[in-house]
């Protein structure tokens, strides 16, 4: 069977034959296809990219008909029962999961790369104090690179490893730190002596204690929470890394911009809005009203429900809604996880939401574990942006080795107006 694709234009009656490579044809194979010598070549349009391979990638593996979310080939399922987030990252970021000496140097690294520069403080200082911490967390991100002008050397190994080792690390001081400037509390310092996720709950919230310690359920699931959103293939933040970093800046720069992506609700800003959604719902009672308002498209959407890819339930979503239970056996119960068991409930069996294929995605239970955590609601996003950095990083890093790349730039259907003559303001 030939792998080609033949197109016969209508137009001029030519036939073009276009090879078939992975279930994809290029786009630039069109260009030939012209209808005079002048005529530019035929383009795809193809708004919000719902049908463009931008990349091959060898990171993230998802099946949204069939609810299948794979890390490197490892089921998402395994790695959170069985691993730990910086083992994940290190398996996004390298391929293979590692050695115990790989994870112990990776641990080591990370563990020790947690401090901030001090003038960082002064950065937080300049902001308002009702400042959304995911705005701090974008421009400290940003004025962290300044800290490591060598970081712009993307393609020498060693220094490309350390700013990856910095990131990882400062990601979760960086967030703490924003934290503890809103509520008013004095900066807490990493504490070398514990995990990944201890030390970020260790800087959120010790208070006059000299050794802080958090439940370990709680580090656990926060652990679970980071690994489920450590990276996503192809979405709108992930994108906006590879697009940015493809202009060859620095990686604190383009993972701003990433970041900055995220914060928007119909991404990483939606279990933020899934709370306040529960929360306006206030009631089981007022379920059905509200499931009666979404479906008369009064722009009101049911916030944590639908996703380009997934056409089944998101597996993240099945793990968190397990994890919530366990939290909760700490905690006490979320009030509003009635309220969201019941609109889940509604929802799936309503021909709405059935018709369109929309399933709970990642964002609608993990808010509810958020808040029985005692995290504010502006929060949510910042969390959420400290698992997806690992997948940003290694994203980020497959591009720049991908002899494929160049920098981003797509092409527009100009629907301006033809060339006209400035008009003075007199005659206007
Ligand atoms: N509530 C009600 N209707 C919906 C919803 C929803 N949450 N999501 C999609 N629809 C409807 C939509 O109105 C459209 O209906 P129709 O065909 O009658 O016009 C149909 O379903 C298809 O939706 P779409 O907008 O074409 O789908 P999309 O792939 O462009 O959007 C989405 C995906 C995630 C932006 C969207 O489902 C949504 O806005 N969901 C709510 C926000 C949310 O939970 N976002 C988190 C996404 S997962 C985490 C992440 O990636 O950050």
């Amino acid at each position: 069977m030939p792998e080609t694709l033949t197109i016969t234009d209508n137009r001029t009656g030519k036939t073009y034959e276009v090879p078939i490579k992975d279930g994809t044809i290029r786009a630039t194979d069109l260009r030939q296809i012209k209808f005079d010598e002048l005529d530019f070549g035929l383009m795809t349009y193809d708004p919000a990219f719902m049908n463009t391979a931008a990349c091959r990638s060898s990171i993230t593996f998802i099946d949204g008909d069939r609810g299948i979310l794979e890390y490197r080939g490892i089921p998402i399922e395994q790695l959170a029962e069985k691993s730990t987030y910086l083992e994940t990252a290190y398996l996004l970021l390298n391929g293979e999961l590692p050695t115990q000496s790989q994870l112990d140097e990776w641990t080591f690294n990370v563990t020790h790369h947690t401090i901030l520069n001090e003038k960082l403080k002064l950065v937080l200082d300049a902001f308002r104090y009702n400042a959304h911490p995911m705005g701090k967390f974008i421009s400290m991100i940003s004025a962290l690179g300044t800290m490591y002008p060598e970081a712009k050397n993307i393609f020498d190994y060693d220094n490309r490893q350390k700013q990856i080792q910095r990131i990882v690390a400062k990601v979760i001081t960086i967030a703490a730190f924003g934290y503890r400037h809103m509520v008013g509390m004095p900066y807490a310092y990493p504490d070398n002596d514990l995990s990944y996720s201890e030390n970020f709950l260790n800087m959120i919230f010790k208070t006059t204690e000299t050794k802080y310690k958090p439940h370990p359920a709680l580090a656990k699931a926060l652990d679970v929470l980071l690994i489920l959103h450590a990276d996503h293939e192809q979405n709108c933040s992930t994108s906006t890394m590879r697009v940015v970093g493809s202009s060859h800046v620095d990686p604190y720069s383009a993972l701003a911009a990433a970041a900055a992506a995220l914060y928007g609700p119909l991404h990483g800003g939606a279990n933020e809005e899934v709370i306040r959604m529960l929360t306006e719902i206030g009631s089981k009672d007022n379920v059905p009203a509200f499931i009666k308002k979404v479906k008369a498209g009064e722009g009101v959407k049911l916030m944590g429900f639908g996703h380009r890819v997934y056409k089944n339930y998101d597996p993240r979503a099945k793990i968190i809604k397990q994890v919530a239970y366990e939290v909760f056996e700490v905690t006490g119960k979320n009030p509003l996880l009635d309220i969201a068991l019941e609109l889940e409930r509604i929802a799936l069996e309503d021909e709405y939401f059935v018709k369109r294929k929309l399933y709970p995605n990642v964002d609608f239970y993990s808010g509810l574990i958020y808040q029985a955590m005692k995290f504010p609601m502006d929060m949510f996003p910042v969390l959420f942006a400290i698992g997806r950095t690992s997948g940003w990083l290694a994203q980020w890093q497959e591009m720049l080795l991908d002899a494929d790349q160049k920098i981003s730039r797509p092409r527009q259907i100009f629907t301006g107006s033809p060339r006209r003559d400035y008009k003075p303001i007199s005659q206007r």
